[in-house]
């Protein structure tokens, strides 16, 4: 082998090959929805135009060398006070908070910070990539298959038989790639099994940490509330780590400025991760951002309308499913909650396609679907779960309401195609 054991085995984004053949689709001129990647097309959803203002003025201000490597204490100091004002919590800027390059480092800081190779974790499936950070720090990985009568979320009666011995428990809601939210009952469940573990523990045995990775809080819809552990149950402020930022609140993926807190016995530690990777954010971006977050009314305005704009295409793409589910079809979505996601169900499993291809596996269906109805999705396989799953993960970051209406009729024919 020319490379380490853990480089040879290391499974890339499964989302980006099924992007690229989307890509190549419509490089030849096909019609193609594009409801695959978590990411915005900034055309259709731009960042907020104060915090594109700010970088221009924080380049021009010449910041541009190293930033600390835990993040400016101006944006630390910004976190601080959004946190406080949003959502009641408290997080003091020079030790319980760090920023990153986007989110990603501070997960994979979380995990490196808490778990030694063969230490036990749990996280549910379907969720983003914990599969991935699992696999690099060599994990003994508990995997709970959700269920969509439970939205896909996971209950303290799911994790309650793992516990013992556990590090990390990996929490996200809104949850990628479902749309899906903790209910409050359910989360103060798993927060009191936590605690109820964590007093079970010998002193100096590492406790089970929670990862709360909250990436979309700031995207929810309706009636659905976004509830955190911590402010559910304070007395769990030195086992949870939040993994948050700007890259989804502020359609800004490509900015990469990220934020996580914790406890300062956790966060300490992963602040010199993060600084050996450099993957810190770009000084000017974190200036930027630090503004931006202190502009009340902007931040306010840029979420009203973003959220708007997102929900309308949740929905347009869900009573489209709900249509077709009435017409007889064996397809399904659930009630978009939070995020950019919608939870799909088309279930072809067996049917054959005009060509005489039976479709077996979720992934058969998905690139059926790309081909003919020019519809694309992520088969919930990539994130973690069975091939046996017909369920897909919707994206509407990157297609326009207009594109996920012409998608629907498409679908439509490329179903009824199937025998
Ligand atoms: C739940 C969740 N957490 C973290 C991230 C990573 O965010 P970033 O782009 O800031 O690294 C994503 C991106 O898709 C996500 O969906």
């Amino acid at each position: 082998m020319l490379v380490s054991n853990l480089a040879e085995n290391l499974i890339g984004s499964e989302i980006l090959k099924i992007a690229a053949q989307v890509n190549a689709m419509k490089a030849g001129g096909a019609q193609v929805s594009n409801l695959t990647v978590g990411d915005f097309d900034p055309s259709i959803f731009p960042i907020p135009e104060a915090l594109q203002e700010e970088i221009a003025i924080a380049y021009a201000a010449k910041h541009t060398n190293y930033p600390p490597a835990d993040g400016v204490m101006a944006l630390r100091q910004s976190v601080s006070a959004f946190l406080k004002e949003h959502l009641g919590l408290s997080y003091s800027a020079d030790k319980e908070i760090m920023i990153a390059g986007g989110s990603r480092p501070l997960i994979y800081s979380t995990y490196l910070a808490i778990v030694d190779p063969g230490d036990k974790i749990i996280f549910p499936t379907p969720s983003w990539n914990n599969n991935h950070y699992a696999y690099l720090t060599q994990a003994n990985a508990v995997m709970l298959e959700t269920k969509p009568e439970h939205n896909y979320m996971p209950s303290a009666a799911d994790i309650a038989p793992h516990v013992k011995g556990a590090v990390l428990l990996a929490l996200c809601s809104p949850l990628n790639p479902t749309g899906t939210m903790f209910s409050k009952q359910d989360l103060e469940e798993i927060c009191d099994l936590v605690i109820a573990e964590n007093k079970s523990r010998k002193e100096g045995e590492k406790p089970l940490y929670i990862m709360f990775d909250q990436m979309y809080w700031m995207l929810t819809f309706g009636d659905h509330k976004h509830y955190d552990p911590v402010s559910l149950r304070p007395e769990l402020k030195d086992y949870v780590i939040y993994i948050d930022g700007s890259s989804k609140a502020f359609a800004a993926t490509g900015v990469r400025v990220g934020w996580g807190f914790g406890p300062e016995s956790v966060i300490s530690k992963m602040k010199p991760i993060v600084g050996h990777m450099g993957a810190w954010a770009p000084k000017a971006e974190q200036v930027a951002t630090s503004v931006f977050l202190q502009q009340k009314e902007e931040v306010a305005t840029y979420m009203s309308n973003f959220k708007e704009k997102v929900q309308k295409s949740l929905s347009a793409l869900h009573t489209g499913f709900q249509h077709l589910k009435n017409e007889g079809f064996d397809v399904d979505s659930i009630e978009p909650m939070g995020a950019i996601y919608l939870t799909v169900k088309v279930n072809m499993k067996g049917k054959t396609t005009p060509e005489g291809k039976v479709l077996s596996t979720a992934s058969d269906v998905n690139f059926y679907l790309i081909k003919e109805a020019g519809m694309a999705f992520v088969p919930f396989s990539a994130f973690g779960t069975t091939e046996d799953e017909f369920w897909f993960r919707a994206s509407i970051g990157a297609a326009s309401l207009a594109d996920i209406e012409a998608g629907i009729p498409r679908l439509k024919a490329a179903l009824q195609k199937l025998s």
